[in-house]
């Protein structure tokens, strides 16, 4: 099959989040099952930056973008080059916020994917685009080249790995994109006033699939619905789950060369290294008796919880433990685990960092690992954990839910602790069925190997969406 994906990031050109590594694996194991796959992403700045050798594949096209390529990498990946939309110091924001042309720069880049894949004479059978941003795909593809005999036998999927994003622009965005301007209805991408990005995908996509099969229920419910759950049921019958993976050449605890020390799951002692390593880096002091290290990697947002963490910590600052924090994010969430680390300075570690390198530390280092999201389309950091021998703690919602199994001591399976109310209540009590579980060595490595024993490789996923695919082009 020749299959195209279109996303606004990818590892490890350019990341903000756990869309960039679904971005870089699937189009890999989906290149490796033998079919034929290119990536398109926006050129942004620091990609032209840290990418110099890319190769310029098509220049200056009338609606005045360029394609570049990367011939180094397993999968081509091409760039859509446009110096005012995408040279920019940021993605999609900057400390001022939203960046104001969004809706402009991504329904670009959508429309000068389609451009591109003429200009290259590569007409796919499947187009696969990702989140908001190239959703406005689906709206072109439809009513702008909708004749147009090139895209006739293409099939299109659009995945949604985040609902609460959803691209909300003034009507105006439509005029200015080439969009059809009675598009602006309820029945198509006027939602409350405003046009909706994320509608064109779920409404003219062929089939929607989101990155986890409870996520999948949970987003056709008001509670987790963002406003679409009534819409999202209606197209109940083209929704599909399909739970993201890890890639085990980029996350493998015995061959990562930014951790202390390698190890595996029949050789932990590599492990401990790494934990005294995370210990040094956050400046605690070894304690006797040793202290379990409870580590978070994540972007500093409202999803996450971690406002549910900051209330719970008088109660967990009683239990002996160190919880060591990496993120980046919103201001006010920033604050709140500042003024927190002034408080519980013996309890907390904090670096307000985006460093990948630090973030493997974090895994390789911790016992346990704390995601009390208030929801969580899939999340990778639980399944990282897992594979790096960390413990995950987890509100059980989403994707959270689909990948951590509650442990049983009597019969020694599981992998991790979960909760379902998002409060600290009752984040603490799992926390102390965790600790239950650190007082008992036996039962630490049997749940610490039945977590790195775990097959998330992204060879199942790739498997479904090709079955997916099949479907679709009949
Ligand atoms: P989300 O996409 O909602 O942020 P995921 O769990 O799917 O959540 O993916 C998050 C990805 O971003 C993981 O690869 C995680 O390691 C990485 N990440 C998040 N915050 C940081 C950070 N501060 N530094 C380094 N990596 C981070
Ligand atoms: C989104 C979600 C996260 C998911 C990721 C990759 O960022 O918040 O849960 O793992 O996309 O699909």
């Amino acid at each position: 099959m020749k299959i195209v994906f279109v996303s606004s990031e990818a590892a490890p050109y350019a990341k903000t989040g756990g869309l960039a590594d679904v971005a870089s694996a699937l189009p890999k194991a989906l290149a490796e099952a033998g079919h034929e796959v290119k990536v398109f992403l926006p050129l942004y700045r620091t990609i032209k930056e840290r990418f110099p050798h890319l190769a310029l594949r098509v220049a200056g096209r009338p609606e005045a973008f360029s394609v570049w390529e990367d011939r180094e990498a397993s999968v081509p990946v091409y760039f859509i080059e446009h110096d005012y939309f995408f040279n920019r110091g940021h993605l999609y924001c900057t400390a001022a916020g939203d960046d104001p042309e969004n809706g402009d720069r991504f329904a670009f880049f959508s429309r000068s994917v389609l451009e591109a894949l003429r200009a290259i004479d590569f007409s796919p059978e499947i187009i696969h685009t990702h989140d908001w941003q190239t959703a406005a795909l689906f709206g072109y593809k439809k009513f702008v080249m909708g004749d147009d005999p090139f895209f006739r036998g293409t099939k299109s999927v659009f995945t949604i790995h985040n609902l609460a994003y959803q691209g909300l622009f003034d009507p105006g965005v439509l005029g200015r994109i080439g969009l059809p301007k009675r598009l602006f209805r309820a029945e198509d991408l006027e939602f409350f006033g405003r046009v909706n990005f994320l509608k064109a995908g779920i409404l003219y996509a062929d089939a929607v699939t989101t990155v986890s099969p409870r996520y999948a229920r949970e987003i056709q419910t008001p509670e987790f619905g963002c406003g679409l759950d009534g819409l999202l049921r209606a197209r109940r019958a083209s929704i599909r789950g399909i739970l993201n993976g890890v890639d085990d050449s980029m996350w493998n605890p015995a061959d990562d060369a930014m951790i202390a020390a390698p190890f595996g799951p029949d050789d932990l002692a590599g492990k401990k290294k790494c934990k005294k390593a995370l210990l040094e880096a956050f400046g605690f002091a070894p304690s006797v008796p040793e202290l379990p290290v409870i580590g978070m990697v994540s972007r500093l947002v409202e999803q996450k919880g971690l406002d549910v963490l900051v209330d719970a910590l008088d109660a967990l600052s009683l239990l002996g433990i160190r919880i060591i924090i990496v993120g980046r994010g919103d201001p006010s969430i920033e604050r709140q685990l500042i003024m927190a680390l002034n408080r519980f300075p013996q309890n907390l570690g904090l670096r307000i960092t985006y460093d990948d390198a630090l973030a493997r530390k974090v895994f390789a280092g911790s016992d346990f690992f704390l995601i009390p999201s208030r929801y969580e389309p899939c999340g990778l950091t639980q399944m990282y954990s897992q594979k790096y021998g960390a413990v995950p703690i987890v509100r059980a919602v989403g994707g959270l839910d689909d990948t951590v199994e509650e442990f049983r001591p009597e019969t020694g399976e599981g992998t991790g602790f979960k909760f379902q109310d998002s409060d600290s209540g009752a984040l603490v009590e799992a926390v102390r069925r965790a600790l239950g579980a650190w007082k008992n060595p036996k039962w630490m490595s049997m749940l610490r190997r039945n977590g790195m024993r775990r097959d998330f490789s992204w060879k199942r996923s790739a498997g479904a969406y090709l079955g997916l695919y099949r479907e679709l082009l009949g």
